[in-house]
Order: structure tokens, then C-alpha cells, then sequence
């Protein structure tokens, strides 16, 4: 038996009255790649952040290579040859990837050009080893989130790390930037570094892991070998129930138009054009997908259509009036929801509780304020029965929503956008980050909405749940749409086609 190059022995963490992590035990090799499994909420994060020196364990032992250590910081934990790449990127926006890569280096305050050079050659070369390619010289804002992702991977490569921890690293990639990280972390393996991964993707799991631990509600329940367990055993370990994946019936429910786009143009940030001439048509009843590539205009689309961002020429007509100008306001009060792509950005204000976060869209109603005062009782209430038929794990109803999972978070953004009843729901990649009975549930809601004649507009980069869900698939590519397809036609290769931007003849019908 090799000897663990990390191991933690009996980890407690408690938060307030959570206690996150169970007097865990945990270890992992040298080259192996290992993943680590369990639902929302059961402290997988958490462990791996005292690891990593960004939380000190209450209690237990930590070792690093057989010696037993304290990780009290991020440093420490880089001193001894831990790295992790966080769910939410911390890079510093403005400045260059290589910049971001040796920033905090000693000698980086002398920048002399063949400094830089030889700097840019060396990162080069580490990526390139690596598999990782991303252009170097660029701000970090002009990457996309792949590339950021394989910058943050190097960082910590170029800091010497060999135990190396990703959490929940596919839930923000494409399928094909999926399929090249994991070629990148086969590449780590073979050079003896320790990869230690989160996520909810069991199909990731069974295809690139070596071993799997599972953990439930802070506790360490199992590790096994990849090649003995199955998606099976390994959902029963997670929940300690059947998890029962229920496909619904369809029944055609499409009623008349309610959100009409057509020729819209809209001008980015940095002054270019990120949504063409794009048109599309979303009925009542209807899900309508929206597959792509990330950075081709999805988010965008989505802000216009939510009011957050302004369009250059184009109209959009939604139940039967004309909206003539962005106001987020004016989309709340027409009945449209949003579920935004960054949840903790532009979806929840982090150090309110949940009954706010709730009340955040609505607070204004008769329902829930009366001459200008909130109804305190029964917003409280009202929130609590969200909570709970959305399954919230929460401690208290007034802990700041930042200190609650990330699957966590998502699920009462869902509650709040669908309290009440929206016309049309925008959601962009809805279930990003949630396990698979989450999952679950956030289809069937989708699903819920579209029998109960709400239109939903489906932004995600989840093939199958686009298949699974959507009455049409539209592929968006460079600020367009450039191929639809109903639900009974739809082709998975040649939709990852036209994502790629590859179109013939026969693949714009597809
Ligand atoms: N800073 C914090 N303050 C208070 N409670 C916290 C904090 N961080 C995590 N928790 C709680 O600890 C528990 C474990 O959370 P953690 O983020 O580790 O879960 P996770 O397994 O990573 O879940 P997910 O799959 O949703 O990311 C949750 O109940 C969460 O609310
Ligand atoms: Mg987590």
C-alpha cells in the first residue's frame, strides 16, 4: 500500500450550530486523481478549504507527506505544496494572466521587460505541458471562463503545488473544455501530483477518478475503489434513499406568442457586437433552449430580456406590448423571472438572510407590505414555507445567504423567482452546481411552469437537459441563432456542431 501524500484525521468544523465537517477522515495519493462526492450542503467545500488554509479545523490532525502540519493560512498550505482552485475565481480582473499568475512573487515589483519575457516563456512552457492553453498577455476579463479556469490551474502548478484540489471545476465548461481538463489532470497524475476534485457529474466520476469519497451532512460515510462502485451505489451512499430519476410525460401545451425578439443588435462593453440581428420566439407553454458555447451572447440576450442591459436596434414584444426601453423594474412588474448565470453577483445579496433575499423582488406587493411597512410575521412565514417546500438547508432563516452552499444558494433563487407565478422565466444554467436530486427538482419546476402556460427560456450549456426539456432547441453562435430544432428532431452531434460554430448545408436544419 503506497503511502498517502495527505491525510486528515478526525476534522471537525463548526459553523455556529452546522456542524460542516464530522470528524472526517480522508486521504489521498500521489498520483491518483481522487473525487470527492455528496449533495449539496454535506461539507465538501468545507474540508477541502481547511486543506487548502482557508479555514482552520476545529479539531483533528492533518498531514502532508507523513508529517503532521497546521495550515493556518492559503501560504501555508502553498509552503507546503497544496493548491486549490476555487468554485468562484479569484483573479484580479484588470490585470494580465501571467500578471495574475506570479502576482505575490517576491521579485514581481521589478518588471523589466526581459523579466516579463522570460516569465511569459516559463508560464508558456508550464502550461504547454500541461495541456492548459490560454494567451498570456491578455487581461483576464477578455478570457473566458475555461481560460480563466486553466489560468487559476497553473498558478498553482507554477506555485509548486503537487496536491492539487478543484472544486466543482467541470460546473462552469463546455463539454469539450471538459473533456481537455481532464486530459490535463491525467497529465498531473502521471507526474505523481495528487488531484483531489469535487463535483456532482457522476459520469465525470466513473470515466476520470481513481477513488471516490463520499461524504453526508459532514460526515466521511465511505472511499472506494472507481472500478468497484457504480452511479448506483455511489447515489444511494450520497442520500441514503432511492433516487428515483422520473422522466415526465410531454404533453403539447404551446399556447400564443408571449416574448417576440426580432433583429436585435446589442453592443458590448468593450464596444463590440455581441448580440446580430438576433431574433426568436418564446410561447406560452413553451421551454425553448438555448444551447451554446459560452460567451456567445447568452448572458447578454438574457440581461435584455431581464431588463439589465439596453439593445442598439431591434424589437421585442412581450404579451402583446412593445417594450420600449431596459427596466428591471418594468420586467418584475410584466411578470418576467430571471435566474442569472452568477448567482452571488447579480442574484443574492450575500449578508442578508434568506427572508430578505426572498422578499427582494416583491417587497413592494400588498401581499407582503402594507402602507409602506412589511408584514414582518408573515413575511417570515411566507419565507419559511419556501424554504421549506424548496428544500433549503439553512441554519436560521436570517443566516447571510453567503454562508449557506453553493446548491444551496441556487435553491432559494429558485424559490424567489418562482413565488410568484412568472409569465416568462429566464434561467441560465439553472442547475450549475446542484446534485443530482436537485437537479431533479429544478426540472420538474421548469417543467411545472411550462403546464401551468409560463414560458421559459432556457439558457444552458447542459446538453441533456436541453434534450430533455426543451419543446425546441436554438443554437446560439457569435451573437445569433444559427440552428433550431424541435423536441422530437433534435440530434446531439449535430447540435455540438453548429456550438462549435461549424455549420454545412445540412446542419443549419438540423
Ligand atoms: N462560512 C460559513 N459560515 C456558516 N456556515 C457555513 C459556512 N460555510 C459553509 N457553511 C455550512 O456548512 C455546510 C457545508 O457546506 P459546504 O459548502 O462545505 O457544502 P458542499 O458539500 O460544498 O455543498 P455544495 O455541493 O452545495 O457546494 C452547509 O450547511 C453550509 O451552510
Ligand atoms: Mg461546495
Amino acid at each position: 500500500m503506497q503511502d498517502p501524500s495527505v491525510e486528515m484525521r478526525g476534522i471537525v468544523k463548526k459553523f455556529g450550530s452546522v456542524t460542516a465537517s464530522d470528524q472526517v477522515d480522508f486521504s489521498a495519493n500521489a498520483g491518483e486523481i481522487h473525487a470527492l462526492l455528496g449533495e449539496n450542503g454535506a461539507g465538501k467545500s468545507t474540508v477541502m478549504s481547511m486543506l487548502s488554509g482557508v479555514y482552520r479545523a476545529d479539531e483533528g490532525e492533518i498531514l502532508v507527506h507523513g508529517l503532521p502540519v497546521k495550515i493556518r493560512s492559503p501560504k501555508d498550505a502553498a509552503r507546503l505544496g497544496v493548491g486549490m482552485v476555487f468554485q468562484n475565481f479569484r483573479l484580479v480582473q484588470s490585470l494580465t494572466a501571467a500578471e495574475n499568475i506570479v502576482l505575490g512573487e517576491k521579485s514581481s515589483f521589478w518588471r523589466g521587460n526581459k523579466w516579463i519575457k522570460n516569465k511569459h516563456r516559463e508560464i508558456e512552457g508550464l502550461a504547454e505541458r500541461f495541456g492548459l492553453k490560454f494567451p498570456v498577455d491578455r487581461p483576464i476579463w477578455q478570457l473566458s471562463v475555461g481560460e480563466q479556469q486553466r489560468v487559476e490551474i497553473v498558478k498553482t502548478l507554477y506555485r509548486g503545488a503537487d496536491i492539487i484540489i478543484l472544486d466543482e471545476p467541470t460546473s462552469v465548461l463546455t463539454p469539450g473544455e471538459v473533456e481537455q481538463l481532464f486530459a490535463t489532470l491525467q497529465v498531473m497524475k502521471q507526474a505523481g501530483k495528487t488531484v483531489i476534485m469535487t463535483t456532482h457529474k457522476m459520469k465525470e466520476v466513473m470515466a476520470s477518478s481513481d477513488r471516490i469519497s463520499v461524504m453526508r451532512k459532514g460526515r466521511m460515510i465511505a472511499t472506494l475503489a472507481t472500478a468497484e462502485t457504480d452511479e448506483l451505489e455511489l447515489a444511494r451512499l450520497m442520500v441514503r434513499r432511492e433516487v428515483e430519476i422520473t422522466r415526465q410525460e410531454r404533453e403539447a401545451s404551446v399556447g400564443e406568442p408571449l416574448l417576440v425578439v426580432n433583429n436585435l443588435d446589442v453592443i458590448a462593453d468593450h464596444g463590440r457586437k455581441v448580440l446580430d440581428g438576433l431574433s426568436l420566439k418564446v410561447c406560452e407553454g413553451e421551454i425553448v433552449g438555448v444551447a451554446g458555447v459560452a460567451g456567445n451572447g447568452q448572458k447578454e440576450l438574457a440581461e435584455v430580456l431581464t431588463g439589465l442591459r439596453t439593445w442598439k436596434n431591434g424589437d421585442i414584444e412581450f404579451d402583446g406590448q412593445p417594450v420600449k426601453s431596459a427596466s428591471v423594474r418594468g420586467a418584475i412588474d410584466s411578470g418576467i423571472s430571471h435566474v442569472p448565470e452568477n448567482r452571488m453577483k447579480s442574484g443574492l445579496a450575500g449578508r442578508l438572510g434568506s427572508v430578505d433575499n426572498l422578499l427582494f423582488k416583491s417587497y413592494r406587493s400588498d401581499e407582503h407590505s402594507k402602507f409602506g411597512f412589511l408584514k414582518a410575521a408573515k413575511n417570515r412565514s411566507w419565507s419559511q414555507a419556501l424554504v421549506e417546500r424548496f428544500n433549503v438547508k439553512t441554519p436560521e432563516l436570517d443566516t447571510p445567504v453567503q454562508q449557506l452552499s453553493g446548491g444551496n444558494q441556487q435553491k432559494l433563487l429558485f424559490a424567489r423567482e418562482v413565488s410568484h407565478q412568472p409569465k416568462l422565466m429566464v434561467a441560465v444554467h439553472p442547475t450549475q452546481g446542484l446534485d443530482v436530486g436537485a437537479t431533479a427538482g429544478v426540472h420538474d419546476l421548469l417543467m411545472e411552469l411550462r403546464s401551468t402556460g409560463s414560458g421559459v427560456l432556457l439558457i444552458s450549456e447542459d446538453l441533456d437537459e436541453l434534450l430533455q426539456l426543451s419543446d425546441r432547441i436554438l443554437v446560439m453562435y457569435n451573437g445569433s441563432i444559427i440552428g433550431e430544432s424541435d423536441h422530437e428532431h433534435a440530434d446531439r452531434e449535430h447540435i455540438g456542431l453548429l456550438m462549435a460554430g461549424i455549420q454545412n448545408k445540412e446542419a443549419s436544419a438540423i
